[in-house]
């Protein structure tokens, strides 16, 4: 293997792992839509699913770059479970806040899951991957401000 063919070997695993971890954060974004009670229901309700959505929007794109860079990606929800580093909350009568924190958290752990596949990206050559994600990274960076100005 030329050191090229390393590159983007590891390229394709990180947007592989980033493609677990988007799919765990849709689940878990939804799992928050569908559970949260109290004061703030109303609001975070709303904006849970319209943060779920736009995670879900990135899966297509995230897996297409993986097909289009030669490589095979997730294949089904075992495949997921192996690749994502998002930790699953199946308390469904969790705090409110702690919903908010936990899913701050892990939108900032998304971001920083970005910049490392965009620093691969750019060692790979691959101009496309590490233009995209800038807006991907954006998109992360809003829905981490949002929930963070929620935190009491
Ligand atoms: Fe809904």
């Amino acid at each position: 293997m030329t050191s090229k063919d390393n590159s983007k070997a590891a390229l394709i695993d990180s947007l592989n792992g980033l493609l677990a971890d988007t799919f765990a954060l849709y689940v878990k974004t939804k799992n928050f839509h569908w559970h949260v009670r109290g004061p703030q229901f109303h609001d975070l309700h709303l904006l849970f699913d319209t943060q779920a959505t736009e995670i879900f929007g990135l899966t297509d794109l995230i897996a297409e770059r993986v097909r289009k860079l030669g490589g095979t990606t997730l294949t089904s929800i075992g495949s997921i479970a192996a690749k994502t580093s998002i930790k699953d909350e199946d308390d469904t009568r969790l705090d409110a806040q702690a919903m908010v924190k936990e899913l701050f958290e892990d939108n900032s752990a998304y971001v920083a899951a970005l910049k490392a596949t965009k620093e691969l990206a750019g060692e790979a050559g691959d101009n496309a991957t590490d233009g995209i994600i800038d807006d991907w990274t954006d998109q992360a960076e809003q829905r981490a401000w949002f929930l963070r100005e929620i935190i009491a």
